[in-house]
């Protein structure tokens, strides 16, 4: 299946994001104001995983996808790196079934080569379970770069089309990004209080609304998501184009999907 490109295409956009994508920050300075060490933050982080992926589902939203590990991660002192392994392993083998039961679908995104084959294995078996199900995408970004990723893409279509090399488009490297099973993320949020992307989904990203909060991740909650999702709602999507191509009385053909503000 493939899905409709926002530089290419005006995508139809409706009031709830189809896919929101969440850079997941702020464990360790939760476990710090409370002189824990950072891995509690970490683990404490995994509740709001539940939370947010049942909120998600109430919501209708259709896939979610969490940065939990960026390819910069590795950096990290050694003891923190070999946590979040561990942990990693522990909620694959504690949730999967409850996701299971709950209809759904389980993918993993990023470069796996560096994880041990016990975790790679975890994964590939959780995906093949999952496989079928419908109701909500939950897509775990581990070991994750948006550059990777565009590079992985860009050694594929060396590899399958090295005849069209120096004509390749958009349309053909697309559908190689390992997220190419998802649209574009209408709503990129991120807990923290920073405001950077963090080598997450930089191709994707393109035109997608974006929105920051302080609340760390252990704090976010059903609430923040709605607020998150209410802010959505008040943009204006215009994918290049004017305010007044999207007001209704525009001529058919200019017509379009962007949401108006109440207000506006
Ligand atoms: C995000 O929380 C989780 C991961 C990056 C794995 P952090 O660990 O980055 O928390 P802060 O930013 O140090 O508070
Ligand atoms: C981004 O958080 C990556 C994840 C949430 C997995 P970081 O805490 O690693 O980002 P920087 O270092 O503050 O940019
Ligand atoms: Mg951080």
């Amino acid at each position: 299946m493939s899905f409709v490109s926002s530089t290419r295409e005006i995508p139809d956009v409706g009031g709830v994001p189809r896919h929101v994508a969440i850079v997941m920050d702020g464990n360790g300075r939760w476990a710090k104001r409370r002189f824990l060490p950072r891995v509690a933050g970490h683990k404490k982080g995994v509740e709001t995983v539940r939370a947010i992926v049942e909120a998600c589902v109430e919501k209708g939203i259709e896939y979610l996808t969490l940065f939990a590990f960026s390819s910069e991660n590795w950096r990290r002192p050694a003891d923190e790196v070999r946590f979040l392994m561990e942990l990693f392993v522990s909620a694959l083998e504690n949730e999967v079934a409850r996701l299971h039961r709950n209809g759904i679908r389980l993918r993993v995104i990023g470069d796996l080569a560096r994880f041990e084959p016990r975790l790679v294995e975890l994964i590939g078996r959780a995906e093949r379970m999952t496989a079928a199900n419908q109701r909500l995408t939950l897509t775990i970004a581990a070991n994750y770069g948006g550059r990777w990723d565009v590079v992985q893409a860009m050694n594929r279509l060396a590899t399958e089309m090295p005849d069209r090399a120096g004509t390749w488009s958009e349309a053909d490297l697309a559908p190689r990004l390992s997220m190419a099973y998802a649209p574009e993320p209408d709503l990129f949020i991120r807990t923290g209080g920073e405001q950077r992307i963090s080598n997450f989904l930089i191709w994707q990203l393109a035109y997608t609304e974006f929105y920051f909060t302080d609340l760390l991740w252990p704090e976010f909650d059903a609430g923040a998501l709605a607020e998150a999702v209410a802010s959505y709602q008040r943009r204006e999507r215009r994918f290049g184009r004017t305010s007044e191509q999207l007001v209704p009385e525009a001529p058919a053909g200019l017509q379009a999907h962007g949401i108006r503000t109440p207000d506006a």
